[in-house]
């Protein structure tokens, strides 16, 4: 199987090179209005932006902030298919101008954005980040009422394209393999999630300095929206591209992406990323092999055993929906002018006996 991930360095407020209609999930994570590190980005698109900080008039900065993320958003209304899904990783920002502190609700600015344009939104995701003490105390420390809550945590907003659910032929292969094991079900679909680096951390290998600047989000994050909002052969759209975490995952998940960014140096950033994306795309399938046997253990020794065999591994699954479950490793990886083409075959099992000496 073949999966291609078109990179463009180019403007997303139009996406003049993807057809209407063409993608079936969309990943991404806008610069969040009216935090400091996005001010000048913003203020290239819009120079009334600049006036409206300058002036302390926090109100008019968020709203023509927004009005340039709104431009992204219709392009994602045309290109998505029916059905479709759009998941848009967004935090609050807090600010001081002119002397006012207040809290920016991004989230609340973009769902409403959405709904205007016609998409259904489904409930949302909350994730936590890691605490940042150093911090902790905003406004007047330990004597009320003027001290203010940190944000310590991002949403990751999802909506439907149009009202009705995508539809599939019967028994679709591409559909039954991409399934996720009854107990990821139970953790990937809560609302809170608390342990997003947990998974694949040490898999990654983007240096700090690199993800502060860009803004990168975990990969763990549309690695998990991947595999929960789309099938083999879909493809997946970043319109806020950075260093290509959508990308990686995507090539790790066994779909197509394409991606939009401004910054041409992140390709580099990017082609460094993938450097090792066959091994990291097998760790991820083992890893989730691996925590389903420990699953299976723990079941077992509550004596309960699931019910299916899975068909292309020794291992039991809790439902009939799983037992297709397939993994994709990267085989080869081939830079082409449009972005890369990547072969993925079949993960296979590591027979026990390696497991056990490895
Ligand atoms: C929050 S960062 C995305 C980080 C990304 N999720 C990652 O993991 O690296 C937002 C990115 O959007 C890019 N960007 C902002 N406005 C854009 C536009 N109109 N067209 C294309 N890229 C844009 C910025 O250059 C920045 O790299």
């Amino acid at each position: 199987m073949e999966t291609t991930h078109r990179l463009l360095v180019d403007d997303s407020r139009t996406l003049t090179a993807v057809a209407d209609d063409s993608v079936e999930l969309v990943v991404t994570s806008p610069p969040y209005p009216m935090i400091e590190m996005w001010d000048d980005l913003f203020a290239e698109l819009d120079p009334a932006i600049s006036s409206a900080l300058e002036s302390g008039n926090g109100q008019a900065a968020f709203e023509a902030m927004h009005a340039q993320l709104d431009r992204v958003w219709d392009e994602l209304e045309r290109v998505l298919v029916d059905g479709g899904i759009a998941c848009i990783n967004v935090g609050d920002a807090t600010r001081t101008l002119d002397d006012s502190f207040r809290v920016y609700p991004n989230h609340a600015r973009v769902t409403d954005a959405f709904e205007k344009r016609g998409f259904d939104p489904l409930p949302d995701i909350l994730w936590r980040k890691p605490a940042n003490s150093a911090a902790k105390f905003m406004g007047s420390g330990m004597i009320p009422p003027n001290a203010y809550v940190t944000l310590e945590h991002e949403y990751v907003l999802i909506f439907r394209n149009g009202g009705d659910r995508r539809t599939f032929e019967p028994g679709a292969d591409r559909r039954y393999e991409a399934a996720y094991f009854w107990e990821e079900r139970n953790r990937w679909f809560t609302d809170v999630w608390t342990e997003v680096r947990g998974e694949l951390q040490g898999l990654e290998n983007v240096p700090d300095d690199v993800r502060e600047r860009s803004g990168a989000y975990p990969l763990e994050i549309p690695y998990r929206l991947l595999c929960m909002y789309s099938t083999y052969g879909d493809t997946v759209l970043d319109p806020f591209w950075g260093t290509g975490t959508t990308s990686l995952a995507a090539m790790c998940a066994g779909r197509n992406s394409i991606g939009y960014e401004l910054e041409d140096g992140f390709l580099d950033v990017f082609a460094d990323r993938i450097s090792d994306v066959d091994t990291l795309s097998r760790s991820v399938g083992r890893t989730r092999l691996e925590r389903h046997r420990e699953f299976v253990e723990r079941r077992r020794a509550d004596g309960e055993e699931p019910s299916y065999e899975a068909s292309h591994y020794d291992v039991p699954v809790m439902t009939k929906m799983e037992s297709d479950i397939r993994f994709r490793e990267v085989e080869a990886v081939e830079r082409t002018d449009a972005g890369y083409a990547v072969e993925h075959v079949p993960l296979e099992e590591v027979p026990e006996s390696r497991s056990d000496s490895a």
